[in-house]
């Protein structure tokens, strides 16, 4: 008896190590908060991401994760079903120019990529910090492409308007135009900036929204409004998260509330929010994604995506321990 439950035990692990040693089991779930293996099963490394659409395949762009303090600079993924992502390296690098804005040792966080129709180039977004200055830098940093998997060249980096820039999003509304959504003045408030036609500067059309001490912000548009979710500032730690709404891009924005629940709720479920996806061929469909950072080694941390919840008044996100694409309607 105690010899058969050892030889299961072994199976077990022998199984677990060769699934982590690169065999891949098609994935068609998502489990939030679970180890996500690539296509060569290893957990995807892609934190604080976005997500782009182009020409039938998925890109997830995310902050690519070593130890505490290291910036690996921007991975990217790729996939046609969402469940299961190809490797496809690094988007950005650090330079090895000390002189680079982007020099090994700065740190990069929340790169977003949109195409720009008029240019034919991929476009990346991130939040900028100098080496060796923390968190005091705040800038927003460009890079371009002509290939959705890179490698991008990097633009330049900047304060938009001069205003801090830290945790960022970028969102292409249906008329085209683009923007930069972000936390400013040590993160007490939150503006957004119209990009220039070719989407690699910043317009002088920026806008404060509100002063509400919010990061993380992650945008999306359903009948005609602007709801606008974002978490509180406390550093790696989870808090609540709210949502806003607007009628127009620019404000007044509205507070709805918490939109989580279920099970640690009041603390977005341990994560961070990072990004809203349009799933595509679906109408009114809607990933919330965030992050669950885990500070002692950020190349762990975990990611949470679930859908957004449409049949009520305001847009709620609710717990699942597993959930497939057959959710939406
Ligand atoms: C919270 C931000 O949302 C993250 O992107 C990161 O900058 C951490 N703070 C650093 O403490």
């Amino acid at each position: 008896m105690r010899t058969r439950f050892c030889m299961t035990l072994l199976c077990l692990i022998l199984l677990e190590l060769a699934e982590v040693q690169g065999q891949h089991k098609m994935m068609d779930v998502f489990q939030p908060g679970s180890i996500w293996p690539d296509t060569e099963g290893k957990h995807i490394n892609a934190h604080g991401g976005g997500i782009l659409f182009q020409n039938g395949t998925y890109y997830w762009y995310g902050e690519k994760r070593g130890d505490k303090t290291s910036s690996g600079g921007v991975s990217v993924y790729s996939s046609k079903d969402l469940y299961n992502w190809k490797n496809e390296g690094i988007a950005l690098s650090p330079s090895d120019d000390p002189d680079s804005d982007i020099t090994l040792g700065c740190i990069m966080e929340r790169p977003k990529v949109i195409y720009n129709r008029k240019t034919n180039q991929y476009v990346m977004w991130f939040h900028l910090e100098l080496k060796g200055r923390g968190y005091a830098a705040a800038r927003a940093g460009v890079a371009v492409s002509d290939k959705p998997t890179g490698p991008f060249k990097f633009v330049s980096s900047f304060r938009p308007n001069g205003n801090m820039s830290r945790d960022m999003n970028l969102y292409v509304d249906d008329d085209g135009s683009a923007y930069h959504i972000y936390s400013s003045d040590e993160n007490m408030d939150l503006r957004i900036v119209k990009l220039a036609d070719d989407f690699l500067s910043a317009t002088t059309d920026d806008t404060f929204l509100f002063r509400r001490q919010r990061e993380a912000p992650a945008l999306f548009k359903y009948k005609g409004k602007y709801y606008l979710i974002t978490s509180g500032c406390t550093g790696w730690a989870p808090n609540e998260a709210s949502i806003h709404v607007a009628d127009q891009i620019r404000g007044p924005y509205t507070l709805l509330g918490d939109p989580m629940r279920g099970p640690n709720a009041k603390k977005t479920f341990g994560g961070q929010s990072t990004y809203i996806l349009p799933v595509q061929g679906k109408k009114d469909a809607f990933i919330f994604m965030a992050d669950i950072w885990r500070p002692q080694n950020l190349q762990d941390s975990r990611y949470i995506w679930l859908p957004i919840g449409l049949d009520e008044e305001v847009p709620y996100v609710k717990w699942m321990d597993e959930w497939q694409l057959d959710w939406f309607k």
